[in-house]
């Protein structure tokens, strides 16, 4: 392993959508990228994908809500590639239903994989970056849902603002092994997690482009920039922050 070898980034849920995008950025970028995703066959599919284009990357399936496959995840990335400077925490699922009605099991879920995966993947990573010497950057992926309440996503809103909080004591307790935690926090974005819910009426398009001050919806690339920042040497003086890329949203108090 020599530095000069290219950066190695590692990112849950990059099978599709904002996860699929910050791997395109991120190689773009020049890292060499870890696609995981609990859909092994759509991350291998996906690999294949962004490798056409000549790029080093890899697949490989996780779940991240499992604290022992995170650590495998990590440890299969450094057999890969050597090396690991960058984790991006950005897999996830939602699932709004009444608070009334949320059965144990789905709320165990969600925050399984919204709040624990996020610390467990964190920890592997952190071991194998204070073990390099050098550093390194995560990136959690919240939401505005980490700052304004929406209904019937309790669990959901309650693993993002942990994470939010979480990003912080990461980074001051990491900042003495030169690894910088931040969160990226998008508002709507446009994904399959998105269109489901505008399929489904749950989300009223016109209202919610009328509710975002830039009118109109995130897009994965949107997303992806900020990520992109984050971690570069650009923002190497910038730890324990919530970016968020919601066109307005949380400013907007008017109604
Ligand atoms: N789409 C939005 O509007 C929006 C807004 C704010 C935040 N986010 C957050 O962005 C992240 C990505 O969302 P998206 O819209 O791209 O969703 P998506 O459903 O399009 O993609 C999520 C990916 O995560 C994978 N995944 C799900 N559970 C997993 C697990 N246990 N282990 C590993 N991989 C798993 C899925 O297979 C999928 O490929 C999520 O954390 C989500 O909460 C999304």
């Amino acid at each position: 392993m020599t530095f000069t070898d290219p950066k190695v980034a590692l990112i849950t849920g990059a099978a599709r959508g904002i996860g699929r995008g910050i791997a395109e950025q991120l190689l773009a970028d020049g890292y060499a990228v870890m696609i995981a995703d609990i859909r092994g066959e759509a991350a291998v599919q996906t690999a294949a994908e962004l490798a056409a284009h000549g790029a080093a990357v890899a697949a490989c399936q996780t779940d991240v809500a499992d604290p022992a496959a995170c650590q495998a995840m990590v440890q299969r990335t450094v057999e890969r590639f050597g090396r690991l400077d960058v984790l991006v925490n950005n897999a996830g699922i939602s699932k709004p239903q009444p608070s009334l009605e949320v059965s144990a099991e789905d709320w165990r879920r969600m925050i399984d994989i919204q709040l624990n995966g996020v610390f467990f993947c964190a920890q592997a990573a952190g071991r194998q970056m204070v073990a390099q010497g050098w550093g390194g950057v995560i990136v959690n992926i919240t939401s505005i849902n980490a700052e304004a309440a929406f209904p019937q996503r309790a669990s959901y809103v309650a693993a993002k603002a942990g994470v939010q909080m979480l990003t912080k004591v990461l980074a001051i307790e990491w900042a003495e092994h030169k690894i910088r935690v931040n969160a990226v926090g998008p508002a709507h974005t446009e994904t399959e997690m998105t269109l489901q819910h505008i399929r489904s009426g749950r989300i009223q398009l016109d209202a919610l482009r009328k509710r975002i001050p830039l009118g109109r919806l995130a897009t994965v690339q949107d997303v992806a920039n900020a990520v992109s920042f984050l971690v570069s040497d650009k923002a190497n003086f910038i730890t324990g922050q919530s970016l968020y890329v919601d066109g307005g949203y949380l400013a907007f108090g008017y109604w």
